[in-house]
């Protein structure tokens, strides 16, 4: 089957299924093809080759089924490999979305010079700066603090919400956010925006800007709503069934999860 009008969402795993949300609500009666790569997760704390490596793996899947338009719902993937996915699939066809491009002007957009945005984000986003290059190129004298936030996707795999080492583990980086007098705080990792209740213990909970909306705002800029009922198909690269049953606090998954065999990265 061919999937022209089909938009594309890929993740590690489960943290995407929280901008396939966002994305639901701006364009309910399109078609989807969520691709966790469940196997390789968590991206997070891997190299930009191995990224690379899975990225270019599942943009073939797509290309395969024919899907043409591509939300990366990944702020790791975005941060690391989405110039090099830009360069190598638009013209084979692609129409790539990431979410810290897209991001960049809304969450720029009302501060003032000298204003501070602070990102927390996994240790591979925080480290690439990527955050602060695409803000900076809005406005170059916001001061952009990036900051890695290891256990935080743990947390809310885990839902240990409750647990105080969760809350101290929050309290430790909200210091440098309150610190910095940080006018904005961008949920830099997909699963963030289940943190809002903890997160907001420490700080107003209109400072925290989800990049998801405005990701989903870009795709709907530019893809049409089809007639079509909405409706999302899932494909997983490792366990189903956990994604299954993980995923269900985010989206709700109502049919099979389909199990794709993906090549291993191999160091050479
Ligand atoms: N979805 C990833 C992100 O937004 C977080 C999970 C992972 O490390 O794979 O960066």
């Amino acid at each position: 089957m061919i999937y022209s009008d089909t938009i594309g969402v890929m993740d590690s795993g489960v943290g995407g299924l929280t901008v396939l949300s966002e994305l639901v609500k701006v364009l309910p009666s399109s078609k989807y093809i969520y691709f966790g790569d469940t196997l390789n997760l968590p991206y997070g704390c891997k190299t930009k080759e191995e990224i690379l490596f899975f990225n270019r793996n599942i943009l073939n899947f797509f290309l395969t089924l024919g899907v043409k338009d591509i939300a990366i719902a990944c702020n790791t993937t975005s941060a690391l490999t989405y110039e090099d996915l830009k360069k190598e699939f638009t013209p084979r066809g692609l129409r790539i979305f990431p979410l810290i491009h897209s991001a960049a002007y809304d969450a720029a957009s009302g501060l003032k010079d000298g204003d501070c945005i602070c990102v927390l984000a996994t240790s591979a986003t925080a480290k690439s700066g990527k955050y602060a290059d695409e803000i900076q190129k809005i406005n170059p004298n916001i001061r952009v603090v990036e900051i890695p936030c290891p256990g935080f996707v743990e947390i809310v795999e885990n839902r240990r919400y409750d647990a105080k080492e969760s809350y101290l583990a929050v309290e430790e980086k909200m210091k440098i956010v309150l610190e910095n007098n940080a006018k904005r705080v961008i949920l830099g990792c997909t699963h963030y925006p289940y943190l809002l209740d903890l997160l907001s213990k420490f700080a107003p909970r209109d400072i925290f800007f989800n990049p998801a909306h405005s990701l989903a705002k870009a795709v709907a800029s530019v893809v049409k709503n089809t007639e079509t009922a909405g409706d999302v198909d899932f494909y997983v690269t490792n366990n189903p069934d956990e994604f299954k049953r993980s995923g269900k606090m985010f989206f709700e998954i109502n049919k099979e999860v389909q199990l794709v065999k993906m090549p291993v990265f191999s160091q050479v």
